[in-house]
């Protein structure tokens, strides 16, 4: 499994950004959480929600399975404080950015390495995901590290449009 290319992503493209400029970019979305262990089976389940269905990732198991690894640390530590949770007013979780230390796989950019970010489809383009990646920007820039890197597929031109309006450049694809 390579997280690079990560569930159904067909043409990975590395971006990365300067942990400061992203978390001042935005404003933080108010309600969230670090995420927690229990967070384990929302996680999966939404992200079989929202992303492709395409092998290998193509059931909830198979999510599950993806969501377990990440959490195990099977990619590098999972950042906990700089993986916000977002909560709506009633306390409901309505999307996620999780973030390892680092990616450990050859070759991997250095620093700060966003696994996934999502947001529930009930919620979406009311700045969620950016203010996820903003509190999580700002927990990164507070800790001294510079960088933000994470893969996104081609195809994915909100998510693309989303990291661009952060502060993301492209650094690699394919
Ligand atoms: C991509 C995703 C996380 C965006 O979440 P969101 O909360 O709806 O995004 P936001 O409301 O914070 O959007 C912020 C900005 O990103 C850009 N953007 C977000 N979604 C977009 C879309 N579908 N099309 C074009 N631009 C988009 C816009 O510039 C937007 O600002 P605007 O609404 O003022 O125009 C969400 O659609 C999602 O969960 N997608 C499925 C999972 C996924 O693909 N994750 C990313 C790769 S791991």
């Amino acid at each position: 499994m390579d997280v690079q290319r990560g569930p159904a992503m067909a043409e990975p493209v590395l971006m990365v950004a300067d942990a400061e400029a992203v978390a001042g970019a935005g404003l933080e979305w108010p309600r969230w959480r670090p995420m927690e262990r229990q967070d384990l089976d929302w996680h999966a389940e939404m992200s079989w929600l929202v992303h492709p269905h395409a092998p290998p990732h193509d059931s909830p198991e198979a999510h599950l399975e993806l969501t377990k690894s990440a959490f195990d640390g099977e990619w590098g530590e999972v950042w906990h404080e700089a993986s916000p949770v977002a909560l709506s007013e009633d306390g409901e979780r309505i999307g996620t950015v999780l973030v390892v230390r680092s990616l450990e796989r050859p070759g991997a950019p250095v620093g700060a390495y966003v696994l996934n970010c999502m947001v529930d489809p009930a919620w979406k383009r009311r700045g969620i995901a950016e203010g996820l990646m903003v509190a999580s920007a700002c927990v990164i820039a507070n800790a001294a590290e510079q960088r933000i890197a994470l893969s996104v597929d081609a195809q994915n031109e909100g998510a693309i449009a989303l990291y661009r309006k952060l502060g993301f450049e492209e650094l690699a694809r394919g």
